[in-house]
């Protein structure tokens, strides 16, 4: 999608100079800058300190990271070592280890002299079809935005909750897919951008690549969704998700679970998109999903411009205090009105990912 009218990617592998390329998503809104990571550990710190995230970019970054790997020591313990921490870098979102596992099993049995371009090719694969994946996600949402909008024949309100942008996969996003395809074919929406403390991935990501691509939105603070569907300003909201278990509960961005209580008790649909990468099969019970909880200096320090235009990061909290920063919660399956896949839209149920996955 768009910065400045210029197309990009969220990463890409320059032929030139050997390096995967990214943009580092700590750096936006307010710079932007494309980093190189040349080695595995780069691609694990990259993951670790969040410069990429969203589940489908973590899959892309820790495939890559696999390549960076063999680039580094075409030696099969190192590869194997390199693999497990990719994986560890970050314990919720499913695709890490989907990815890891995905280059692992292509590269099973392939000859030293071919595994690096094995390897490149199936992590470009993984990219390229994550691409296709979230452009039909948005194909098949935007059946349910035109529907809101021939029955009200005014804008689309749209709640999303974090960032399930196009920075958070390869391209288009999940929860902002339906939304650009809406956007692009003439459909009046406007996006409630929920802040999403203590990372601010809604304002600091989503709001921002809305605005590059001329979709209008409003930021709002983590608790006003509430008060916005009582007064009938929601007509859905649309989520991503970093884990969805096959009885169709799912996790994702801690405050998401509220915003679908408060979906539930105003009526408002409530849809959850995601690719069948980010489905878990295994996990049968979603209090055995690893939550991870991240250092609690994300909550009590704040990062913006100064008066200078000079990013600056403050403590906003009494020195003395304490402060737990759980990152993601579960959202059960009977409060999500429907989940958007590749494949089409389906119950959040077994029976309805059954259908269509078999
Ligand atoms: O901690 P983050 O920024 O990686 O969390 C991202 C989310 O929770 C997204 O909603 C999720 O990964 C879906 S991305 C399409």
């Amino acid at each position: 999608m768009n910065i400045e009218g210029k197309e990009y990617r969220t990463i890409w592998f320059d032929e030139k100079n050997q390096a995967v390329k990214i943009i580092d998503q700590t750096k936006l809104p307010h710079q932007f800058i494309i980093k190189d990571l040349k080695t595995v550990k780069d691609a694990i710190n990259a993951i670790k300190v969040m410069e990429v995230r969203g589940a489908p970019l973590i899959g892309g970054t820790a495939a890559y990271g696999i390549v960076l790997a063999i680039m580094e020591k075409n030696d099969p313990n190192f590869i194997k070592k390199s693999s497990e921490e990719l994986i560890q870098s970050r314990p919720t979102a499913i695709n890490l280890k989907w990815a890891v596992d995905r280059m692992m099993k292509k590269l099973t049995g392939v000859n030293n002299n071919e595994l690096l371009k094995v390897a490149l090719d199936e992590a470009k694969e993984i990219c390229e079809e994550d691409i296709k994946f979230c452009e039909n996600i948005g194909l098949n949402g935007l059946k349910i935005i035109e529907e809101i909008y021939n029955k009200k024949k005014d804008t689309v309100n749209i709640l999303t909750h974090c960032n399930a942008g196009w920075l958070a996969t390869i391209n288009w996003g999940t929860a902002t897919s339906p939304i650009y395809h809406a956007h692009k074919k003439g459909i009046p929406v406007h996006v409630w951008v929920d802040e999403t403390r203590p990372r601010n991935q809604g304002s600091n990501l989503t709001s921002y690549e809305l605005n590059e691509e001329g979709v209008s939105n409003t930021i709002i603070a983590d608790n006003t969704g509430g008060i916005l569907m009582q007064r009938g300003e929601v007509d859905m909201c649309i989520v991503g998700t970093d884990r969805t278990l096959s009885t169709g509960d799912v996790v994702n961005k801690i405050g998401t679970y509220l915003k679908a209580l408060a979906a539930h008790d105003n009526k408002v649909p409530f849809y959850v998109a995601l690719p069948s990468s980010t489905i878990d099969w295994d996990i049968k019970d979603f209090k055995d999903i690893p939550i991870e909880e991240r250092n609690s200096e994300e909550l009590s320090h704040v990062e913006g411009l100064d008066e200078n235009n000079n990013v600056k990061k403050v403590l906003i909290y009494p020195k003395k205090s304490r402060a737990m920063n759980l990152a993601f919660d579960i959202t059960p399956a009977k409060y999500i009105t429907g989940l958007i896949t590749e494949k089409g839209i389906c119950d959040a149920s077994k029976e309805g990912l059954g259908k269509l996955f078999k």
